[in-house]
């Protein structure tokens, strides 16, 4: 269903500057949007047109299918529907409190003082502003100033959130904060539009993609399709996505395979050629042509460590006591995901559960779960892209916990199931603690709850003289 439309939109500014010539667009309710453009092809001014702070010359702009009525109480409707955070969030935050500035919109709603006050004190818990609610905004950081801007927007629950080059000017972490917001608040229903110049922000994030160049709608479609147009992304004075500049030179020097277009590092780690000629020092009586069998480890030795294990045919011998062998894999045992509704936390589960899947990689998610995470003492060592980085490590046989709260948990089981039906890869994946039961694991498609076992295809690779390897990790 398309919650946003606008047909044949222009405006031009009091100065004659044409700003939007021609926009068409539409935009599916519940998705992750982006418009990217290098600064001044329109995107800010689009946003205004979308809100109905500016109004066109020529087109319309819908909501839910109805043109907008640019009287002041339409006017007002649409501002609670489609919420709108600027770029620069001091243009936003006009009250002397954080606590003031939130409850602003509710209160030109005209609801009662005990409904703002329950409404404001949500937002502040859900953004993790409780402790800041008297201070002045000003005093605030980058990173707390927009989610005080953010959080004035939601207070209205509007269907559609649209931020303004929101990660600009923030540091790393701070950026990391507001996505994990968004993804969040998406995740909740909200349609999420950002503008951004950021092209790896808007491959890997959105949904769906407008690209802007002077004025005009250039192209939209999915992040890889409209990225996989080199030529015209060069055109419109953007660049391409670093991870996509990387894997072509990777499937340039035949180090991946070629066809898939990875929109994140777990998708490009799946198309890496897995090494097969390799030089390993053998005993004096092994004969080139035979068969060993090698463990490949991944990180550091210990007893329990994981590894691959390889059965490889010699090629050749060096005087040096190396041979060159070709690696047949067969067998990887990768770690294990589990992820932990910080809701409803209990220290004795909690310290049980690290202990039984002998956890050794703790991500934590959402700004709630950090906290919580920080009072109780536990050791996060993960802030930001934690499902990515716990999928990463889960492949080189971590043991990965991910502490989240309320929806995000099913987010988290929905992302790291749709991995593991990707790679044919089974991560074992345990939804743990008192409100695992609650995640819907029953869903169709659904594999490797459980330890699991990786059975790569090998093909029909000659296998004259190798035995199968003589031991596979049970399922
Ligand atoms: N208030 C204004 N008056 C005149 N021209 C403006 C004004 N704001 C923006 N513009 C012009 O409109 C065009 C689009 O700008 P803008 O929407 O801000 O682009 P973007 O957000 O992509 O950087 C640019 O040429 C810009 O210079
Ligand atoms: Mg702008």
């Amino acid at each position: 269903m398309i919650i946003l439309e606008t047909q044949n939109l222009e405006y031009s500014y009091p100065d004659g500057t044409k700003a939007i010539e021609d926009v068409s667009i539409q935009i599916p309710r519940g998705e992750k949007v982006s418009f990217v453009g290098k600064n001044g092809s329109g995107k800010s001014t689009l946003f205004l047109l979308l809100n109905g702070t500016l109004k066109p010359k020529k087109g319309k702009v819908l909501l839910s299918g109805g043109e907008i009525n640019y009287s002041s109480a339409g006017l007002l409707d649409l501002r609670k529907r489609v919420g709108i955070v600027f770029q620069n969030s001091d243009d936003q935050i006009i009250a002397p409190t954080v606590y003031q500035d939130i409850a602003f919109g509710p209160a030109n709603l005209n609801y009662k003082k005990e409904e703002i006050d329950k409404i404001v004190n949500k937002m502040l818990d859900y953004f993790g502003l409780q402790s800041l609610k008297d201070k002045p905004p000003h005093h605030l950081s980058g990173g707390q100033k927009k989610r005080v801007a953010i959080a004035g927007v939601l207070a209205m629950d509007p269907d559609v959130i649209i931020l303004d080059e929101p990660l600009s000017n923030l540091d790393p972490v701070g950026a990391d904060e507001i996505l994990d917001i968004l993804n969040e608040l998406n995740h909740l229903g909200k349609t999420i539009v950002i503008s951004t110049h950021d092209v790896d922000l808007a491959y890997k994030w959105s949904d769906r993609v407008f690209l802007l160049s002077n004025s005009r709608l250039i192209d939209e479609g999915s992040p890889k399709d409209v990225f996989s147009k080199e030529e015209q992304v060069r055109n419109s004075s953007l660049k391409n996505p670093v991870i996509l500049d990387f894997y072509h030179e990777l499937e340039k020097r035949w180090l991946a395979t070629g066809g898939k277009r990875p929109k994140d590092i777990p998708e490009l780690v799946q198309t890496l050629h897995p090494v097969d000629l390799m030089r390993v020092y053998v005993g004096p009586d092994t004969r080139v042509g035979e068969c060993v069998n090698l463990g490949v480890l991944y990180g550091k030795y210990s007893q329990d460590g994981i590894y691959e294990a390889v059965n490889s045919r010699v090629l050749c011998k060096n005087e040096d006591g190396t041979a060159v062998v070709e690696l047949n894999r067969r067998v990887l045992k990768p770690g294990n995901i589990c992820v932990y509704n910080m809701d409803s936390f209990d220290k004795e589960e909690f310290d049980r559960i690290l202990k039984e899947y002998d956890i050794n990689f703790i991500g934590a998610m959402g700004k709630k779960s950090k906290e919580r995470a920080e009072e109780e003492g536990i050791e996060v060592v993960c802030n930001s892209g934690v499902i990515d980085k716990s999928i990463l490590n889960a492949l080189t046989g971590s043991r990965c916990i991910i502490l989240t709260s309320r929806g995000m948990v099913e987010h988290t089981a929905k992302r790291v199931r749709e991995y593991i039906q990707k790679s044919g890869i089974r991560l074992s994946f345990h939804p743990v603690g008192k409100s695992a039961a609650e995640i819907d694991l029953n869903s169709k498609n659904d594999v490797a709850v459980g330890a699991g076992v990786l059975k790569e295809n090998t093909g029909s690779k000659e296998k004259k003289n190798c035995h199968e390897p003589d031991f596979e990790f049970e399922e």
